[in-house]
Formats: C-alpha cells, structure tokens, sequence
C-alpha cells in the first residue's frame, strides 16, 4: 500500500514556527516515526512545498497510483481552487490534516476550499492528524 503524505507552505519550518501553536517537533523527525511504525504495511511518502503549482503538480503525480493521500495544505487550504480543483481530478482518496484546529482559529482560517472533495478531515489533534489519517487510510484497503 502507497500513502503520500503532502505538506503545503511554511510547514518545513515545523519546530520552530509558533511553537504555541504548531509544537516543537519538525516534520522530518515526525515523519520518520511515521515510517517506522508503518514500515510492515506502507510505503509512505513524504514531499513538502511552499510552492502552489508544485502542490498541484505533486497531487497530479501521485493521485492515479498512490492508495491516498494525507494533506495538509497549510494556508492554500483557504486560497487555492487549483489544489481543490487537483484533488476533485485524481482517483486517490484525500483526507485533509491540520494540526491546529483551523475552526478556533481565525475566521479566514475556518474555510477550506479543499476539504469538500476530501473524504474527511482532521483538525486541532497535532502531528497526531497524521497517524489517525494514515489508519483511516489502511483501514479502507
Ligand atoms: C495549518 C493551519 C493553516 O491555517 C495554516 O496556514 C498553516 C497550518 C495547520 O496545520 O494547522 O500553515 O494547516
């Protein structure tokens, strides 16, 4: 089973961004826990960007293989029809994961263009959004 796991903007900077917000551990670290507690039944993938276009040209690469897809648009989630448009063209499940939780938040925060053609999302339960959406994700194979 293939899981990819898609960051958007700023999360490279994990660790040390508001850490009252985001926490203190950076991504890699995390993501290599990830692997480690997945290694028996998934390849896990993980690319990161800041990019807008390269988001999308990610989702397209990885959206007709990959078993799905857990992202974390970062703050296209709340500006980008084109992610939204990417994940409504691939056949890949996509579960949306924010680390804080985006509705007790600001109120540009609590819209998501992205999360209606999402099969679900998860927000506010910290790095552990990621584990609890790759489990969702297995649980479906
Ligand atoms: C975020 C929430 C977004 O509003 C913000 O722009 C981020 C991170 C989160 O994981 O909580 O960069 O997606």
């Amino acid at each position: 089973m293939k899981i990819a796991i898609i960051n958007g903007p700023n999360l490279n900077l994990l660790g040390k961004r508001e850490v009252d917000i985001y926490g203190n551990q950076n991504f890699e670290e995390h993501f290599q826990t990830l692997q480690n507690q997945f290694a028996n039944e998934i390849t896990l993938t993980y690319y990161q960007s800041n990019h807008e276009g390269d988001i999308v040209d990610q989702i397209q690469a990885v959206g007709y293989s990959f078993d799905g897809i857990v992202l974390n648009g970062a703050a296209y989630t709340h500006t980008s029809i084109a992610i939204a448009d990417a994940i409504a063209a691939i056949t890949t499940p996509v579960v949306e994961v924010h680390i804080s939780n985006i509705h007790a938040r600001e109120e540009f925060r609590q819209h998501s263009y992205s999360a209606r053609n999402c099969v679900g999302v998860i927000t506010g339960l910290g790095l552990k959004g990621y584990e609890l959406a790759i489990r969702y994700l297995l649980a479906q194979k």
